[in-house]
């Protein structure tokens, strides 16, 4: 699944480098309060978190002995599958339960996860 998630994000970038590249040189971004045009273009985005942060994530976790995270941002959710994984870890572990709550703010993009697994 992560190689499919990872996939598609991949065959994402060149789109995301154009659109900021655009705006940035016509300098009608803010960074600090994206406008409603940049927040369409994101909707289907992924913008998934690298794989060695998703690895630092899933470390940190792993080190906090983590069994109960919160997650901003889930997205298509490469970053809660390393959350999960690492609360499945610590959970068993220690012989209880664990849970990843995802947040996410585009509707289309959280309801990709819910269809897990696909
Ligand atoms: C960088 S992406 C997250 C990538 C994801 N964690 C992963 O690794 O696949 C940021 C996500 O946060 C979502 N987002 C932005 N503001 C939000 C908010 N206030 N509440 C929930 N989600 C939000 C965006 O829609 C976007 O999907």
């Amino acid at each position: 699944m992560l190689d499919r998630l990872y996939s598609a994000d991949s065959g994402q970038q060149a789109d995301l480098t154009q659109y900021f590249t655009d705006r940035a040189g016509a300098g009608t971004l803010n960074w600090r309060q994206l406008d409603h045009d940049a927040h369409q273009f994101l909707a289907d985005k992924l913008v998934a978190l690298d794989p060695d942060k998703a690895l630092f994530c899933h470390r940190l976790c792993l080190a906090l002995r983590a069994t109960r995270v919160v997650e901003a941002g889930t997205s298509h959710g490469v970053s809660t599958l390393h959350l999960a994984q690492a609360v499945r870890l610590v959970s068993e572990a220690g012989g209880g339960d664990g849970v990843v709550i995802g947040i996410e703010y585009e509707p289309d993009k959280a309801a990709v996860p819910r269809r897990w697994p696909p």
